[in-house]
């Protein structure tokens, strides 16, 4: 919740019912959920219906030799079969020159097309939460629309390393060059920026239209439109309550799961960007299983709004208040296909849900689960096997959100279930107080079972079974 604001949260806790809340017109707004559609591994669907732009852009989307080493495709990070996410658990991507890799875990391209645009003060779909940074693509928001993005992996030399001139000289040598020029023009290679920048028009085309992009066949969406098979069990009944439960889970303060501003219930965002002081993904882990490279630096920090990768909120920047509020917000993701993932988070520092959920429940209550700590005196004590730290020597100092300079670690959010909630609003983020090092978490063990039960039906590609189960994991 924003300084004096509560976010919407409580009318889709206390009805249940998430056409009653939103902006009420309930079925009528609901997505085009074709029964017996897609698994979640439809590439995509019935090209036919694409226009030619789109069809020029599902081919632009599976070539790899729009790539510095012609061995990389957009769908090589992008996979279909993973929700458009990346297909492995590494917490960043190699790219087309294998000596270089990312900085960034690769999100899903599903339930894109309803984000808009980035705005500092944007209006939250919630109608109640106060204006905030939101909209955009890319975790920091820098990329303005779909077509804009694509030239970014494109052209960075960490990812596809190619150049617009060797991109549209691929696209005139491609066996689908015929169809690019059906649906931009004959004489669409005369001006090479210009092609360029169909290119991107295309591949946008082709996320639009797809249904493969937004295909909402989850066990969720039949539950919500009350269609056959969408009853959910008890165990999913209590995390669906614990994610929207303004008082034990909150995810759905930032998760929004009530109407967008498409009409389309439950994208589980709110376009939002939050700092929430995620531990630094390093070789200070033990046994990390993918340390991101340019964090071996330790000067260089990614602080996601604030740079360096988008340069238009930097602390220095003209109009922006010292300390600079946006470092270390990135955008809230949707969590549609989530349990698709094998790396969560910006930096893609856990590897499992257990973990995302326990780092909510327990980032202030037991930091030395997450973060590295100095000094202490005694005998280790064994952290839980979720834990990023196996152990802790009592009276350790625990170095918190140790992915923020300290400059700017007020700016991390204290909302339920990390924080308080409470103490009004720290700059853009809610909440200063924490909860007290060693107190108890709000959430518990059997809590976190049903959240992450309820998490597992939001993946798409749902067949109901013929009788419905009475026992199992996340049955009872
Ligand atoms: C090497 C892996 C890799 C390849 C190849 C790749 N991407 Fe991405 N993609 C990423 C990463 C990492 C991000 C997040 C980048 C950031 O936030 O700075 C991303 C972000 C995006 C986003 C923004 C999603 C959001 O949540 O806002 C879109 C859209 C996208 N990619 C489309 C594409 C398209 C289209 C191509 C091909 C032209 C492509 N990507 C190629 C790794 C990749
Ligand atoms: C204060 C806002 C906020 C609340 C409350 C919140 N989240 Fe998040 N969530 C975020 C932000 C912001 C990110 C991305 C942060 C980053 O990568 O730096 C995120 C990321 C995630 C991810 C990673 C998704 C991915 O694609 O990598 C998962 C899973 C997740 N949240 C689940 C939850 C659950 C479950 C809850 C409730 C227990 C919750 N969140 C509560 C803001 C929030």
């Amino acid at each position: 919740m924003r300084k004096t604001v509560f976010r919407a949260v409580a009318c889709v806790a206390i009805t249940l019912s998430l056409a009653a809340c939103g902006n009420g017109s309930g079925d009528a707004s609901a997505p085009n959920t074709t029964s017996g559609a897609t698994t979640g591994s439809t590439s995509s669907s019935d090209a036919s219906k694409l226009s030619l732009a789109a069809q020029a852009g599902q081919k632009l989307f599976f070539d790899s030799n729009l790539s510095g080493n012609k061995n990389m495709a957009c769908a090589t990070c992008h996979v279909p079969a993973y929700a458009y996410g990346p297909p492995n658990s590494l917490s960043v991507q190699l790219g087309s020159d294998p000596t270089q890799s990312g900085a960034r875990a690769v999100p899903s391209l599903r339930y894109k097309d309803a984000t808009p645009p980035y705005n500092d003060v944007a209006a939250n779909p919630d109608n109640v939460t106060s204006n905030a940074p939101g909209g955009g693509f890319m975790w920091d928001g820098r990329a303005a629309t779909l077509a804009d993005q694509v030239a970014m992996p494109l052209l960075n030399p960490v990812e596809m390393n190619s150049s617009k001139a060797a991109v549209v000289q691929a696209v005139q040598n491609a066996s689908y060059v015929d169809l690019f020029k059906q649906a931009f023009g004959a004489d669409v290679f005369s001006n090479p920026d210009a092609a360029f920048a169909d290119v991107g028009k295309a591949i946008e085309a082709y996320e639009h239209e797809d249904t493969s992009f937004h295909p909402y066949t989850s066990k969720y969406d039949l539950y919500v439109h009350n269609k056959i098979g969408g009853t959910l069990t008890a165990a999913e009944t209590r995390g669906l309550l614990i994610f929207n439960s303004g008082t034990i889970g909150n995810c759905s303060a930032c998760h929004y799961a009530g109407a967008n501003f498409d009409g389309n219930q439950g994208l589980m965002t709110d376009f939002t960007y939050q700092a929430i002081g995620l531990p630094r993904n390093d070789t200070s882990i033990p046994n990390n299983p993918s340390p991101i490279a340019a964090n071996q630096d330790p000067t260089y920090y990614d602080m996601g709004l604030c740079g360096p990768l988008r340069t238009d909120h930097q602390p220095g920047t003209a109009g922006i208040a010292t300390p600079d509020p946006y470092c270390g917000m990135f955008k809230v993701p949707t969590l549609r296909n989530v349990a698709t993932r094998g790396a969560f988070f910006h930096n893609g520092v856990l590897h499992s849900l257990v973990q995302v959920v326990h780092f909510y429940n327990t980032r202030d209550t037991n930091p030395e689960y997450w973060y590295p700590a100095t000094g202490g005196t005694g005998a280790p004590i064994a952290n839980p096997s979720y834990a990023l730290f196996p152990q802790y020597a009592p009276g350790a100092t625990v170095q918190k959100f140790n992915d923020l300079p300290a400059a700017f670690q007020g700016n991390v959010d204290e909302e339920l279930p990390m924080g308080t909630g409470d103490g009004g609003s720290n700059t853009l983020g809610s909440g200063t107080q924490p909860r007290a090092q060693g107190s108890t978490p709000i959430m518990t063990e059997h809590d976190m079972q049903d959240l992450i039960c309820f998490l597992n039906i939001l993946s798409d590609g749902y067949k109901p079974p013929a009788t419905q189960p009475t026992s199992g994991t996340c049955v009872n």
